[in-house]
């Protein structure tokens, strides 16, 4: 085999996304872009806001000495600085930029911290549905992955943390606005489960982390707040980006903020820097660092999302679809109207509807729609939607 069996094996089992989005551009290439409604891959439509434009224009233009250079594995103060400052403002808690790493996404981010956190065969417990790509991240670094289920509506359930955390838990990692669900999850979950996290890490004489995925957090809908975790859970890290709230997914620019009541801080920080450079990462690209200095009390405009939301929802529901509204994020969950929910994709597709299988997500009998579309996307993907439904119920 040229390439590793480990390498093999991922590619087998390789993401539904990546699988649907590909046979979406191949049905786009044979039918024409109008004809195929592609809701399959988080990757928004919308460009980036004028004041990201701007801001470039002026960093090319008149670039400060160095500006290409390597730097710090931390990133630049500058940029710590400012996000420091932001967090600072917004939970209230003494962040420096001591507490604050530069990294590539989200992505890069969550691989850093499970570098820096797990030993071989240490566990990460996250919860389903979940982002599929958390089972290779803790792949890459030799951790296994222990699996909790939320609720109906997709609620955290407590008790459930209290029974899969053990004496090889190394991290708790929660995703909140959740994709696939939507889910926010509110202050008196995450105070649940950052009580459990604290008497467990006593209990095994070993700290246990709560680490957030906040990708989507300035991402939400009228009247929904996403809860500060530090000040909620001491032993408590975020993983964010600027993909989705600045539509910049491709340049790859995101931070991890250690929260200031965790034990050793700049123990966490020197580790996460170490694995910054080690993964081969170095630090984050220095031109979109320089560009999110500027731009973080940037707001997110949600008036597509808030547009799309509401046709699809209402549209769904009138055709006899189960499915919450979100309370961020660009993601519905419907429940299937059949137990099969590969088999019902497969049906959508006959109309050119592009979902992925909830099984994909950790939670079969489900699909995910990412409609970070245009709107005439959705009013026009509904006749498929209810075609499908009806020739299955
Ligand atoms: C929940 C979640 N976490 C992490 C990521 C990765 O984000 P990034 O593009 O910033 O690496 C995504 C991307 O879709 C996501 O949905």
């Amino acid at each position: 085999m040229p390439v590793s069996e480990n390498i093999s094996a991922i590619m087998e089992k390789s993401s539904w996304i990546r699988k649907m989005f590909e046979e979406g551009a191949r049905l786009k290439a044979e039918l024409g872009e109008d004809a195929v409604f592609d809701f399959t891959l988080g990757n928004p439509v919308m460009e980036p806001p004028d004041e990201v434009r701007e801001r470039l224009k002026q960093l090319v233009l008149d670039p400060p000495p160095g500006a290409s250079r390597y730097m710090p594995n931390a990133g630049l103060k500058e940029t710590r600085d400012k996000v420091a400052g932001h967090l600072a403002q917004s939970c209230g808690l003494p962040f420096t930029a001591e507490h604050i790493l530069m990294t590539v996404g989200a992505g890069g981010a969550l691989n850093v911290i499970i570098k820096a956190l797990a030993d071989p065969d240490d566990e990460v417990v996250i919860a389903a549905p979940f982002f599929a790509e958390y089972m290779f991240y803790a792949s890459n670094h030799q951790a296994t992955v222990k699996v909790v289920q939320t609720d109906e509506r997709f609620g955290l359930i407590p008790e459930a943390f209290e029974e899969a955390i053990g004496p090889k838990t190394r991290i708790v990692l929660l995703n909140s606005p959740n994709n696939p669900t939507g889910a926010v999850y509110p202050e008196q979950a995450l105070r649940q489960v950052g009580d459990i996290i604290e008497s467990k890490s006593a209990q095994y004489g070993r700290p246990v982390y709560l680490v957030m995925d906040e990708p989507y957090r300035k991402l939400t809908y009228e009247g929904v707040t996403v809860p500060d975790v530090f000040g909620l859970v001491p032993r408590s890290i975020v993983a964010t980006s600027h993909s989705k709230d600045l539509n910049l997914p491709g340049e790859r620019i995101g931070y991890i903020a250690i929260g200031p009541e965790n034990e050793q801080t700049a123990k966490l920080a020197e580790a996460m820097a170490l694995a910054n450079r080690i993964l081969g990462f170095v630090n984050a690209p220095a031109l979109f660092q320089r560009l999110a200095a500027g731009l973080q009390d940037l707001p997110c405009d949600m008036a597509v999302y808030t547009k799309n939301r509401d046709t699809l929802v209402h549209g769904l529901r009138d055709i006899g679809y189960r499915v919450e509204s979100p309370g961020g994020g660009f993601y519905l969950f419907p429940k299937c109207p059949i137990a099969d929910d590969v088999k019902f994709v497969a049906e959508l597709r006959k109309h050119n509807v592009l979902v992925v299988p909830g099984a994909g997500f950790g939670r079969a009998g489900y699909f995910r729609i990412a409609f970070c579309c245009d709107n005439s996307v959705c009013e026009r993907a509904l006749p498929g939607f209810r075609e499908a439904y009806e020739s299955n119920c």
